[in-house]
C-alpha cells in the first residue's frame, strides 16, 4: 500500500520565511506530499525559525521539548528545523534536541526534499547550513546562500493573487545589534531577467499583486558589464507586465530612499505608495552605537524627500528600545521623531541581545527589562494615537481597495460565506473591513470609509448602479 507523506510547516519571522516556506512546500508537493492541518496528523514536521529577537528562538524550543515524547513515540515521523535558527545555531540544534532528524539553513532550503528521503533510508539526522561570512571564498560563501529559484504554486500561498518576490537575498549593512548578516548572508541583488520571468509566471497564475522583498529591497544592485539595474528600473520592468495591478516593496534602508526611486514610484500608477522605512532610534547616538550609517538629520531630510515627491504616500517604520545605553533623554528623542514624521504605524521591538553580532561583543545589555517594557508601551502610545488621527482623514472618502479574503473577525468568529466581514487593503497599505461577500476576494473594489480605529479603516461597499437596459454586474460576480 503506498501511503501518501504528509507535511506539517510552521513559519515565523519575517517575509523572507514566508516566501521560503512556501517555496519548500510546493517542492515537496512535487515530491508527492500533501498538507496535514495538525501536527498529530503529519508524519514530517518541520519549523521555519528566526533569530532576529532571543524570543522567538525559546518559543521553537519549547515546541521541540514539548514534541520529544510524540517524536519518541513514533520515531518513524521526521522532526526538522529550518530558517535563520537553524543556520546560527546549527549543530546546537541537535545538542538541545537530540531527537531532530533535520537542520536546514535558508540558503540550503533545495536539498530539504534529498535530504528527508536520506532519512527515510535510514541514513540518519542531516544537516545542511551555508558558509559563515568567513568561511570560504567570497563566490562561495555567496552561492551557499543562494537557495532554489522559485519553483511557484499558487495554491502555495494564503492569497493566490498576491505573491512575495525575491530581489535581495542576505545583507551587508552589519547593524550592530542585528543577527541577519549572519543568517542570510552577503549582500546579493538577484539576475533581473530572473526577476522579470518569476514576474511574468506569477502574472501567468492571476497574481495581481507583487510584492518586492529585500532586507534592504532599495539598495537592490545587480551590475553586468557596464549596465547596473537599481530598484527603480525593475520597477519599470515588472510594471509593464499584463496583469500585475499592484507594486510594493519591502524593506527599505533610509540612506538608500533616492529622489529618483521616489519619482518613479510616483511616476508608475501601478507602485503603492506606502514606505516601510525603518528609523530604529530618533537619537543620534543611539544610531551611531546601532552602526545603522545615517543622523536623525539624514532621516528628516528623506521624510522631506518624501513628502515633497509622494505627498499622499503613507510612511511605517521599526524601533528598537532599550538598546545598550540607551538614557531616558535618548528614549524622548525617539518618542519625538514618531511625533514629528508620523508613521502610518510603527513596529516596536525591546532590544534583544544576539550572541555573534558585533552589539553583544561591544555594548553591555544594560537597560532593565521593566524600562524597556516601559519605553515599549509609551511608544506604541504615543504611535496609536497619531495612526487614530491620520485615519481620520480617510472618513466620508471611496478608496480602493484589493480583497483579500475574510476578516480576522469573522474568521475568527467561524461565520462560514458567502455573506460574511471582508478585508483588503488599499493602495496606502490601510486595512479595511466591510460587510461583503467572499466572492469579492482578489478583486479591486471602491470602499466607501464610515468609521476608524487605530488599525482599521470600516466601510461599506456600494452597490452596482443599475442601468435602464444593461444590469452592469459588480466585478466579482462575473467569472
Ligand atoms: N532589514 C530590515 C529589518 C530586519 S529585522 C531593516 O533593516 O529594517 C526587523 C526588525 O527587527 C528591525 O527593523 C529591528 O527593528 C528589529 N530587530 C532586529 N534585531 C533586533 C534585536 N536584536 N532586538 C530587537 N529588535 C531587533
Ligand atoms: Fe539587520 Fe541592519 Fe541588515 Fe536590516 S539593514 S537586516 S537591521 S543588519
Ligand atoms: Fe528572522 Fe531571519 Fe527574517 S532572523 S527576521 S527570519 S531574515
Amino acid at each position: 500500500m503506498t501511503h501518501t507523506k504528509t507535511l506539517y510547516i510552521e513559519t515565523v519571522g519575517c517575509q523572507m520565511n514566508v516566501l521560503d516556506s512556501e517555496m519548500v512546500v510546493a517542492s515537496l508537493k512535487r515530491q508527492g506530499y500533501e498538507l496535514a492541518t495538525s501536527i498529530e496528523q503529519a508524519d514530517t514536521i518541520l519549523f521555519n525559525t528566526c533569530s532576529v529577537r532571543e524570543h522567538a528562538e525559546e518559543k521553537v524550543y519549547n515546541n521541540l521539548a514539548h514534541l520529544k515524547k510524540m517524536k519518541l513515540a513514533h520515531p518513524e515521523k521526521t522532526l526538522g528545523v529550518m530558517g535563520c535558527m537553524a543556520q546560527k545555531d546549527q549543530q546546537a540544534v541537535f545538542d538541545r534536541a537530540p531527537y531532530v532528524d533535520l537542520v536546514v539553513g535558508p540558503g540550503q532550503l533545495h536539498r530539504i526534499p534529498d535530504l528527508l528521503t536520506k532519512i527515510r533510508d535510514g541514513e540518519g539526522p542531516q544537516m545542511a547550513v551555508s558558509l559563515g561570512r568567513r568561511d570560504g571564498s567570497q563566490a562561495d560563501i555567496r552561492r551557499s546562500h543562494e537557495t532554489f529559484d522559485p519553483l511557484r504554486d499558487p495554491a502555495m500561498r494564503p492569497t493566490p493573487f498576491q505573491a512575495y518576490l525575491r530581489i535581495q537575498i542576505g545583507c551587508d549593512k552589519f547593524c550592530t545589534y542585528c543577527i541577519v548578516p549572519m543568517t542570510r548572508g552577503p549582500e546579493q541583488g538577484r539576475d533581473p531577467q530572473l526577476i522579470v520571468a518569476e514576474a511574468q509566471e506569477l502574472a501567468r497564475q492571476g497574481c495581481k499583486e507583487i510584492t518586492f522583498i529585500g532586507q534592504t529591497v532599495n539598495s537592490y544592485k545587480y551590475a553586468e558589464g557596464e549596465k547596473t539595474t537599481r530598484l527603480a528600473d525593475l520597477l519599470e520592468m515588472v510594471h509593464e507586465i499584463e496583469g500585475i495591478e499592484r507594486l510594493k516593496f519591502v524593506t527599505n534602508y533610509p540612506k538608500d530612499m533616492t529622489r529618483e526611486l521616489l519619482q518613479t514610484v510616483h511616476d508608475l500608477p501601478k507602485c503603492s505608495t506606502y514606505l516601510h522605512v525603518p528609523a530604529q532610534s530618533g537619537s543620534d547616538e543611539v544610531l551611531k552605537r546601532m552602526k545603522r550609517g545615517y543622523t536623525t538629520s539624514d532621516y528628516f531630510d528623506m521624510m522631506d524627500r518624501i513628502n515633497e515627491i509622494l505627498p499622499d504616500a503613507s510612511i511605517s517604520s521599526d524601533f528598537i528600545v532599550g538598546f545598550c545605553g540607551e538614557t531616558e533623554e535618548d528614549f524622548q528623542k525617539t518618542v519625538q521623531l514618531v511625533e514629528r514624521c508620523r508613521f502610518k504605524n510603527s513596529f516596536i521591538f525591546k532590544y534583544s541581545e544576539r550572541p555573534g553580532t558585533r552589539g553583544a561583543e561591544l555594548f553591555e545589555d544594560d537597560i532593565p527589562e521593566e524600562v524597556k517594557s516601559r519605553r515599549n508601551v509609551e511608544l506604541l502610545a504615543v504611535q496609536d494615537a497619531i495612526s487614530l488621527e491620520d485615519n481620520m482623514q480617510f472618513l466620508g472618502k471611496r478608496m480602493t481597495v484589493l480583497v483579500e479574503g475574510p476578516s480576522k473577525v469573522s474568521i475568527k468568529k467561524g461565520e462560514s460565506g458567502p455573506i460574511r466581514q471582508m478585508m483588503g487593503r488599499t493602495n496606502c497599505d490601510r486595512i479595511v473591513v466591510w460587510e461583503g461577500n467572499e466572492r469579492q476576494t482578489g478583486n479591486m473594489l471602491p470602499v466607501l470609509i464610515h468609521d476608524t480605529g487605530a488599525f482599521t479603516l470600516f466601510g461599506s461597499v456600494e452597490t452596482a448602479e443599475i442601468k435602464p437596459d444593461v444590469i452592469e454586474m459588480p466585478s466579482f460576480i462575473r467569472s
